[in-house]
């Protein structure tokens, strides 16, 4: 049973290689590289024990795209990771945005139509909320204007996979709505690996405490929650990761009759940044150098997931805690620096 994960090198997408890899499938990787480096597959492979068959393009291009689908024709499934994905930096790029996640995600779709490929895993987001009025937000929640573009790009990517599949019979589709994926790998040989400064809070954390950046800024401390500053559903990356593994098993074995379902991937548990840092402090026993600044555009205030359906319905649960996941953010962080 082989699946195609794109942006396979990537944070979420190398972790859940390795769970894939671990449960027995065959797994063929793209990615370009954007965002991640080569190093990637040679750990995945010291983990599970198995190199991912790989191929390096950019999948906004098509030509390139269908030929790799026609290749691969015997697919049982795709993973979509291949984004971009920082709220703050699409702000800053919102063409950028739109051409790379749409266009890739629509290139795509036609290679697994032209070559009845049956089933997606689509890396959606909890962004697709906007703020929501009500928590914890629910798969049934509103869907509001998206605070920022790469927001926008998931709520449209959502539209075009229902409008894809309504057209061409034969697609089903699982979009696996994120909350915030930090932590590493308990090998400490795969974890985050942003390229330039980071956009995220975790990377950002733990480079500052490495000595990488003299401070961390915290993005905003006069919000409405109980320290000031915005609250989100952070979750152990290895869980995500797990909960990708259910979602293609369950297509395959064709357990549901739903050509689309959607799932929120959190633990049902709203923490605020100070919150993380404090437990950051706790697991690392370093003092975190940090300032209190303005509001970073296109956040919004605080979003905590309702978990009930994914846990019930897919049978996937998050297990880890926040400790457990700077913790191994942090052993990251360190292994990182001694082999630089
Ligand atoms: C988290 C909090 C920042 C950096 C992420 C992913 C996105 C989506 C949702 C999956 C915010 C604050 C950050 C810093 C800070 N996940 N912060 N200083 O924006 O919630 O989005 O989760 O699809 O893809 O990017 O995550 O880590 O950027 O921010 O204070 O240097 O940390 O303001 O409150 P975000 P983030």
């Amino acid at each position: 049973m082989k699946i195609l994960v794109t942006g396979g090198t990537g944070f979420i997408g190398s972790h859940t290689v390795v769970e894939l890899q671990q449960k027995g499938f065959d797994v063929v990787v793209v990615d370009n590289f954007s965002n991640s480096n080569p190093e990637v597959l040679d750990n995945i492979e010291k983990i599970s024990g198995i190199r991912p068959e790989f191929e390096a393009f950019d999948l906004i291009d098509q030509t390139r795209t269908s030929a790799f689908f026609k290749k691969h024709y015997e697919l049982q499934g795709v993973i979509h990771f291949a984004a971009f994905k920082a709220v703050g930096e699409s702000v800053q790029k919102p063409l950028t945005y739109y051409r790379n996640n749409l266009q890739s995600l629509m290139n795509i779709l036609d290679g697994m139509r032209e070559n009845n490929i049956p089933n997606l895993v689509f890396s959606s987001s909890c962004t697709v909320y906007g703020q929501p009025d009500d928590l914890p937000v629910k798969e049934t929640s509103p869907i509001k204007k998206a605070w920022s573009p790469y927001g926008n790009t998931k709520q449209i990517s959502e539209d075009i996979i229902t409008d894809t599949i309504t057209a061409y019979v034969g697609i089903r589709a699982i979009a696996l709505r994120y909350f915030n994926p930090i932590g590493a790998h308990d090998s400490a040989l795969i974890g985050e690996l942003p390229l330039g400064v980071p956009n995220n809070l975790m990377p950002f954390i733990t480079q500052t405490a490495i000595g990488l950046r003299p401070q961390l800024s915290v993005f905003g401390s006069d919000y409405n929650t109980h320290d000031g500053t915005a609250i989100r559903d952070y979750i152990h990356v290895v869980d995500l990761a797990q909960a990708h593994v259910v979602a293609v098993e369950r297509m395959i074995g064709k357990i549901s009759e739903k050509s689309f379902e959607v799932f929120n991937l959190g633990t049902g548990n709203g923490l605020s940044v100070l919150d993380v840092i404090n437990s950051f402090e706790k697991t690392s026993g370093q003092k975190l150098n940090y300032i209190l600044v303005d509001r970073r555009p296109g956040d919004v205030e605080q979003v905590w997931a309702d978990t009930s359906f994914a846990n019930e319905v897919l049978g996937w649960k998050a297990v880890k805690t926040v400790d457990e996941m700077t913790s191994s953010a942090w052993n990251w962080e360190q292994a990182l620096s001694k082999r630089k």
